[in-house]
């Protein structure tokens, strides 16, 4: 087989790929039959139908095409589990969500003691019920949090959005990221009010991904090095040179990429995020299907090496007979 042609292959490889890609971008808003992420979901399943097919779940009504069957929950973030198929309805885009961290210790919110004070966006600031004012999710968002008491000096503030801004950080916190729950405060007082919880990062996790992650940019330079040394020297310019030349410039894009997400510059579910993760897979794939190339290349040669000794020993064994 002719180099060129197995180029073609190759060609035809990045370019299938490509399509792919492409393709999957197209239709990456989550899956076409859900409407809507799962975090941003309720489930409908005992909610009154009305007859156009919509469901109202607390006084809202969820549009029918706004309702899909969802075959999974996610326990914690990052933790799904397959569950009977279930109606679930897209309400946080209707009305401000509120997460209840659910399966904390015993609590759930308890309803006749829900009031808290929210600030609004015009700056004033009310006692609301919370349950009225927000739609309730009961998701546990991480498996280790801590509550934002008093008593440790954290201070915060819910807005009608229901974004927690910390004092403390000065972060604002979406629904993503913290829930409520209902707290007895001050202790022993048999009085009890709503606190907030955040995740506690695992910071091993973080540690462990961005050392990956510098590890990653570091050997960078050396993949640039060796492709320059392997495109200027001429002795190197051959069919393997390229092909390792290939292989290292898909697999430097994918290093320089990938790092980006361990650092945090992409938020979650954003087109740069989505761009990074199908660019990332891209190259990573392109790196294979090189080294697939390569494989085939050093078989050819080493074919041709052990075929053209075979002829050149049965030649040579064939003209010694023809002397004889
Ligand atoms: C959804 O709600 C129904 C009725 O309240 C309940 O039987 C079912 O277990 C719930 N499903 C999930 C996955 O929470
Ligand atoms: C919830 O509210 C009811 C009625 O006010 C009260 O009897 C009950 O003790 C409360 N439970 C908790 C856990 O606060
Ligand atoms: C709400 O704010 C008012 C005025 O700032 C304060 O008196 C009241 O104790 C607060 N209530 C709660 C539940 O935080
Ligand atoms: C739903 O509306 C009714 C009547 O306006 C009200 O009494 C009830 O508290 C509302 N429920 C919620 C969860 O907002
Ligand atoms: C909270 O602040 C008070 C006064 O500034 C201080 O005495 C106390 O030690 C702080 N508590 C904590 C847990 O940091
Ligand atoms: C948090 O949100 C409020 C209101 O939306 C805004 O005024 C404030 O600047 C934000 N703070 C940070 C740190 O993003």
């Amino acid at each position: 087989m002719h180099a060129s042609s197995i180029y073609g292959h190759v060609l035809q490889c990045y370019g299938s790929l490509l399509m792919l890609g492409v393709i999957a971008l197209i239709l990456s808003p989550v899956n076409a039959k859900e409407p809507c992420d799962f975090f941003d979901t309720v489930n409908v399943t005992g909610d009154r139908r009305l007859t156009d097919g919509s469901y109202v779940h607390e006084n809202v009504t969820i549009p029918a095409a706004q309702v899909a069957q969802y075959s999974y929950i996610y326990k914690y973030r990052g933790e799904k589990i397959e569950v009977e198929p279930h109606l679930r309805g897209c309400i946080c885009h209707l009305k401000p969500c509120l997460n209840v961290c659910n399966g904390w210790g015993n609590m759930k919110l308890n309803r006749s003691e829900s009031s808290l004070n929210i600030t609004f966006l015009d700056g004033s600031t009310s006692l609301v019920d919370v349950a009225e004012q927000f739609v309730l999710q009961e998701q546990r968002i991480c498996k280790e949090m801590y509550l934002l008491l008093p008593e440790d000096n954290f201070s915060w503030l819910l807005n009608e959005k229901a974004v927690l801004w910390e004092e403390v950080q000065n972060i604002n916190r979406t629904k993503a990221d913290f829930c409520v729950t209902q707290f007895e405060w001050p202790k022993a007082s048999g009085q009890y009010s709503i606190q907030p919880a955040v995740c506690i990062e695992t910071s091993e996790f973080v540690v462990k991904t961005q050392i990956n992650g510098i590890v990653m940019w570091l050997s960078i330079p050396f993949m640039l090095l060796t492709i320059a040394v392997y495109l200027i020297i001429p002795e190197l310019r051959k069919c393997n040179g390229k092909l390792l030349a290939c292989w290292l410039s898909s697999l430097s894009i994918a290093y320089s990429i990938h790092p980006t997400l361990a650092f945090g510059i992409h938020t979650q579910y954003s087109i740069g995020c989505k761009l990074a993760g199908y660019s990332i897979y891209y190259f990573i794939m392109a790196a294979f299907l090189w080294h697939n190339a390569m494989s085939f290349d050093t078989w050819r040669t080493v074919r041709n090496i052990t075929g053209l000794t075979i002829i050149h020993f049965v030649r040579s064994g064939a003209s010694r007979l023809d002397r004889e």
